[in-house]
Parts: C-alpha cells; structure tokens; sequence
C-alpha cells in the first residue's frame, strides 16, 4: 500500500498552514480538528462518516502481525501511539484505531475541570519542527470525560483495536501535599475503561507538579493507587530535565513499588541551541514560559531511554516520546529499549501519513535484521540499515 506525500489532503490543506508560525492560532487549529474527530467518533455508522472512516483505515492501518506485542497485559496491534495532550477529554477514543495508531494516550485529565494557563498558550516553530506549550490541563474533569467515553460506545478494556490508556494529573487547586489523593479520584472513577492508567508528575506547567518525582513523594503516590481495588497497569511519566542519576533512581523506586512501566519524556523547560530564536509573541524561547517538545527532545529521548533500559535491567516496558517525526527515529528509539513509542509534535507537522510510514519502515527494518517480530529489536541496540 502506497502513500503519496505529496498529494495527501492533510498536506494540501494543512501544509501551508503549519509551515509557518504565524497565520491561525495553533490552538484554534488544533481544536477544529479535535471537533471534526469528535463528531465522526460519535457518529461513527453514519454511511458518509463510516466510508471516510473505512478509506482512512485503508490508508493509515497496517495490520502486520509481526507487530503484535502483548504488554502488561494488553495486546498492541503495532507499537505506535498517540501521546497524551492531544485528545485531553478523551473525545477521539473511538477513532485514534483508524488513523492506525496501537494504542492512544488520553488525557491529561484532572479531577476538577479547569481551563488551564491564559492564551496564546500554545506556539508552532515550524523551521526547527517544533512547539512550546503552557496549557496547564486544561480539561473537563475526570466526570465529564468518563461520559465523553461512555457515549462513544467503545469496547471495553482488552476488547478494542486500540489500546487506550489514562494520563491523569492533579488539580491546579489541589494543595501539592494532597496530591496524592486528587490523582486516586481520578482512577477510582476511570479504571473501568483503562487498559492502562499514567502518573503524570513531568508537565511542566502545573506549579510544583514536578516535585512529585522526589522519591518520598512518587513511593506515596504509587502506593496510594496501587491500593485501589481496581488499579489497571499503572504507568509514570518522566521530565527530561531530570539530571542522568534522578532518572536512576527513579527506575529505582518505579520497580520496588510495582510500577507496570516508564514513558519518557515529557515536554522540557531546556531550551537547547534555540534561546535566542523569537516566537509569535516577539520574545525568545529564553523569555517565554512553556514546555518545548518536536525535533530538539529527540536526542534526549533517545539518552533517556537508553538509560532508563539500563537501570532497569531490562524488565521494565517502557514507551520512548519526544522528537519522533520518522521511521528511522522511531526504529533507534525501540533499539535503545523502548517496547512502545508515541508521537505528538512530528505527527502535527507530518501529517497523518506518519503513522504507516513508521509502521512500513520498523517492517522493512525487521525484515533486514531478520527480526520475526518487533519484540525482538527491542533493546536490540542494532542501527538502521
Ligand atoms: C500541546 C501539547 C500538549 C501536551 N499536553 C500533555 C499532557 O496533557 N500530558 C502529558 O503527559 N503530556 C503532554 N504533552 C507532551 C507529549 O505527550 C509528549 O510527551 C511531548 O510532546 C514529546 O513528544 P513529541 O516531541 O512527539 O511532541 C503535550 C505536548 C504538547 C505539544
């Protein structure tokens, strides 16, 4: 199955649009989006939304069982997902199957609804192909999002074409030293419908979120959810900007306290070689607040799993995101021991069409180091041919 780049209709659409950091707000664009994925989710037998939806699986699913994975106990279809931020209130949980994504991660998602950080609040920074955000979890509530799920009538955890999991993050209002128990809300009332849920303790825009990592407090964290009758697979999500031997210890404590897996890495406060570059707003990345994500994390994604895989020992699943926008960088990231990866900002910028290219490119590459199935270049640490 071929795609043709060129003459996608994203591209034509889109690819001016997205090219250039001024024009339309990146956050109105992405919520015109979200609102078409929204409609056609819930209407999805409608005959003209169910032949889009069937062209759209003919283009973007690649059904290779060679891809097949079973991880804490859910079987992935491909190891390909959607990061979380994206679909924050969940209302593409039927449809991400379709763009041929294994699994998507909704969310982040509070137990208070709130509005998040005032706009502009997100940036495209196209010629370096990537984006700064302070959104804040904006969202609508663990309750609200649990009826958004419920009336898309999707199938049930271990039932679907596409595992779903559940970032959750704490309030805004909630005091840090309570924490602890705004998270536990949010699972107690989302477990049914998670294949797997995620301690979100790296978003840089929550004040003081970040101090959730310091091992005290994450030990109390995992335990008060892993004590939950019905806690799913339980999942943390790392900062880049944690030095190399907090990472350590953090695998560390992640493995004693049951932890099912790691994902790394969320959005960095680092601004790399880009300080000087000048945003929308007039300022430099230096003087604007926000996480940077897209093309310059993929390095650091790439160390940070390297590392995480050695603490590990490798037992621990873990999911590699950041600067993901090709083939070959989603195959090194699964090479250096990631057994799942996702993509946000490269799928902004690429387009849909990302998704079978990295999923036609991690076949051939397995085909060429006479791989049977992506498991086996999992820490394999072998190079792209
Ligand atoms: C606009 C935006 C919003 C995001 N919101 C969240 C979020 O709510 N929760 C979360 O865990 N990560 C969030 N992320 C981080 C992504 O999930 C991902 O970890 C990060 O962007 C690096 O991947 P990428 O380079 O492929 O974008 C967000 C990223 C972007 C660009």
């Amino acid at each position: 199955m071929s795609i043709h780049k060129k003459n996608d209709i994203y591209n034509i659409l889109l690819g001016q649009l997205l090219s250039q950091d001024e024009g339309i707000d990146a956050e109105i664009l992405s919520n015109s989006a979200l609102n078409a994925i929204k409609f056609a989710s819930l209407n999805r037998n409608f005959p003209i939304i169910s032949k889009i939806l069937s062209k759209a699986s003919h283009d973007f699913q690649r059904n290779n069982k060679n891809l097949n994975q079973i991880i804490f106990g859910s079987q992935f279809k491909n190891p390909l997902g959607l990061a979380a931020g994206f679909d924050k209130n969940g209302v593409g949980a039927g449809l991400w199957d379709y763009f041929g994504f294994g699994f998507a991660e909704l969310g982040t998602i509070t137990w208070h609804a709130q509005k998040g950080n005032p706009k502009p609040r997100l940036f495209r920074i196209a010629k370096e192909k990537a984006a700064l955000n302070r959104m804040g979890f904006n969202n609508e509530g663990a309750e609200k999002f649990l009826k958004t799920i419920e009336k898309q009538k999707i199938s049930t955890p271990g039932n679907r074409p596409c595992v779903l999991g559940i970032n959750l993050g704490k309030s805004k209002i909630t005091p840090l030293d309570e924490a602890y128990k705004d998270y536990a809300l949010s699972l107690e009332l989302l477990a049914p419908l998670s294949d797997y849920a995620v301690i979100n303790v790296s978003s840089p825009n929550t004040p003081g979120l970040r101090s959730l990592q310091e091992t005290k407090q994450i030990k109390k964290l995992i335990k008060t959810l892993k004590d939950l009758p019905n806690c799913p697979p339980l999942l943390i999500k790392i900062a880049p900007d944690l030095s190399n031997e907090a990472i350590d210890e953090i695998a560390v404590v992640a493995k004693e306290e049951g932890i099912d897996g790691i994902i790394a890495i969320n959005t960095s406060l680092n601004r790399f070689n880009l300080k000087h570059l000048k945003i929308k707003t007039g300022n430099t990345l230096e003087q604007e607040n926000g996480g940077l994500s897209g093309l310059p994390l993929q390095r650091r994604g790439l160390e940070v799993i390297d590392r995480l895989r050695r603490s590990t020992n490798l037992d621990l699943p873990l999911i590699g995101v950041g600067g993901i926008n090709s083939a070959k960088s989603a195959w090194e990231r699964i090479a250096a021991g990631a057994s799942l990866i996702q993509i946000y900002t490269g799928w902004i910028f690429e387009g849909p069409t990302l998704v079978p290219e990295i999923l036609d490119g991690l076949i051939l590459q397995m085909e060429k180091h006479g791989f049977q199935n992506i498991k086996e270049a999992v820490g394999s640490k072998e190079p792209w041919k």
